[in-house]
């Protein structure tokens, strides 16, 4: 899975646990304290990874092998991937279940849509069966993706959050699973490491804009979605997911309600009640740390003026002239 693992690999994944290989490696590349104390992350290809991570995302580049028909979810941490990947599931097999039977309903989506970067079991990457097309989720930046992935037809579905309410999730996500012993960074010093960049899998705008570029170059490969469209019209949104996956909802379906189906079994609210998710954990990790508040813009709850301020600028600085922009409050639409 993604970002629990790579929490706890962060808390927990002493480097002497990893490879020689990797520990070489580790000492040539800039090194940052993380957001705990205790934890390290390595600069990698221009983005920072905690070191089980890092081992895992060297090995998926060199030995994955993408299919054409695989899907892919690509994210950063905290934009959604957990929604995404229920959306991506349950439209792609829709016709392979009932909807009482949905899988979603008895594992957490990142049991069903594995994350490559964290030793997947190619032939057996789901819980009970193998889903064709298969799919997979990933937080690997565009730029270090997997050859194959990049050449060869499979797609990949990107989601994006806006960075003031994905700073504010992630900053929660690590409270939540620090071990009590170590101490997370206020949330001052942590939306400094933020700003710069440091946190697992930044710097943020290099992560969303490597993929919002290769998805304007090539649209039929990279669809571009953004967690705030979905919060406004998730049926739009779905049907535009189904469409570039090549499973367009029919008629028939949409006049008898699948859309809405598939939206209302992935919602938060549904989701979030399920045994599965409320008791349920994988490599340690309680799945209840994905399910927080699944709002917009809770940032304001959150961030000084000042922090404001200095995101606002660095997200023009950084989004200008790329043609992309955030909905950051009810009220505007540009950064
Ligand atoms: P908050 O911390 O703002 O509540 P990820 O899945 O990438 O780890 O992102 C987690 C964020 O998505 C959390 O945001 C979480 O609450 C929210 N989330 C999880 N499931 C969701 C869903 N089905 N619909 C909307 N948001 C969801």
């Amino acid at each position: 899975m993604d970002t629990a693992t790579t929490s706890k690999a962060e808390i927990a994944s002493p480097i002497q646990d990893v490879d020689d290989e990797l520990q070489q490696l580790l000492q040539t590349l800039p090194e940052e304290q993380g957001w705990v104390s205790g934890s390290s992350l390595y600069l990698y290809q221009g983005f920072w990874y905690a070191p089980h991570i890092l081992k895992h995302a060297i090995s998926c580049q060199r030995h994955f092998q993408a299919s054409d028909s695989d899907v892919i979810v690509a994210t950063s941490p905290k934009c959604g991937t957990t929604w995404l990947k229920a959306l991506t599931f349950s439209t792609l097999y829709r016709n392979q279940f009932t909807r009482d039977e949905s899988p979603l309903l008895t594992f957490n989506p990142h049991r069903l849509a594995p994350s490559l970067e964290y030793g997947v079991d190619l032939n057996n990457p789901c819980p009970g069966r193998v889903y064709k097309p298969r799919l997979f989720g990933t937080h690997i930046p565009y730029a270090s993706l997997p050859a194959s992935i990049k050449d060869s037809d499979c797609k990949i579905v990107y989601m994006c959050r806006n960075p003031m309410d994905m700073f504010i999730s992630f900053w929660h996500f690590r409270d939540m699973l620090r071990d009590e012993s170590k101490e997370l960074l206020s949330l001052d010093e942590a939306f400094d490491k933020f700003c710069r960049g440091i946190y697992f899998s930044g710097p943020f705008f290099e992560h969303v804009l490597g993929y919002w570029k290769a998805s304007r170059e090539n649209p039929n490969k990279i669809l571009f979605l953004k967690y705030e469209d979905l919060k406004e019209d998730i049926s739009c949104q779905l049907k535009h997911l189904a469409m570039f996956l090549g499973v367009p909802f029919t008629e028939d379906e949409e006049k008898g309600g699948v859309v809405e189906e598939i939206a209302n079994i992935c919602s938060f609210e549904k989701l979030k009640e399920l045994e599965v998710n409320k008791n349920g954990s994988q490599n340690g990790i309680p799945y209840k740390v994905f399910f927080r508040k699944g709002k917009v813009w809770d940032w304001s709850n959150y961030l000084t003026p000042s922090m404001v301020e200095r995101l606002e600028k660095l997200i023009q600085e950084k989004l200008d002239k790329s043609g992309l922009t955030f909905k950051l409050s009810s009220k505007s639409s540009k950064p």
